[in-house]
């Protein structure tokens, strides 16, 4: 199954739990939110207190992407607040192997990211520890940008390392995802589509419905879905 992690980045933050709301009742599986910290990438969004917030506000799965430098000062305060997958950087300090460990000892999902300029080999000796893997598809740091076409061998590679492995280990993209692209990023690999503009921009639950439209579309189309 294909699933939609819509991103609260493109949200209206002043209506957040009504927004949230509006995808999760159309459809989207998961709800992901960009924590950025003005250091990582060039851009401050939200912290653990809003993860909190989100918490009490809704029983979907919380999927946090930490753009943050430090995930070793911060991630108690992100297994705290109420996340369910906690996704970190490999480019961040630190042990990436070590944090994914911490977060799946605290009983959450635990998942890695590389930005577009970093080869996807290094995800390889990682994913036996991952509930899932995230192949950034924009430069972190901001909503609204174009999908860098480069990034679809990658996701190519990393899925045909989990089929072959037999890994229980989904596979995410993050950023440019549109219902134009959607049906070749699903058929190249991809089983979690975060979309943040094409989602809140607009017809929030007429949006969600038709992504998983294209979903079914794109798995239709893939070999490793079958
Ligand atoms: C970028 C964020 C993305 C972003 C996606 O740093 O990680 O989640 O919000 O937004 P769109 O779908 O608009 O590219
Ligand atoms: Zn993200």
């Amino acid at each position: 199954m294909i699933k939609l992690s819509p991103s609260i980045l493109s949200a209206d933050f002043a209506n957040l739990a009504r927004d949230v709301k509006t995808a999760v009742d159309a459809g989207a599986e998961y709800v992901h939110v960009d924590v950025m910290d003005g250091h990582f990438v060039p851009n401050i969004t939200i912290g653990a207190p809003v993860v909190k917030a989100l918490r009490k506000a809704t029983d979907s799965v919380l999927d946090v992407h930490l753009m943050i430098s430090d995930p070793d000062k911060y991630l108690d305060d992100f297994i705290a607040a109420g996340s369910d997958i906690i996704t970190v950087h490999y480019e961040s300090n630190g042990d990436t192997l070590g944090q994914l460990k911490k977060i799946k000892a605290a009983g959450i999902k635990a998942s890695c990211t590389i930005k577009p300029g970093t080869p996807a080999d290094v995800l390889l000796p990682l994913l036996p520890y991952c509930d899932m893997v995230l192949i950034m598809t924009v430069e972190p740091g901001f909503g609204g940008q174009g999908f860098i076409p480069e990034c679809m061998d990658k996701i190519r590679l990393v899925r045909k390392a989990i089929q072959e492995n037999g890994y229980q280990c989904e596979l995410e993209i993050d950023g440019g995802a549109k219902l134009t692209n959607v049906v070749d990023i699903v058929a190249a690999g991809a089983d979690v589509i975060v979309a943040g503009s094409a989602v809140f921009g607009g017809d929030i639950a007429g949006n969600v419905k038709a992504f998983h439209e294209k979903f079914e579309e794109g798995a239709a189309k893939a070999d490793w879905t079958k």
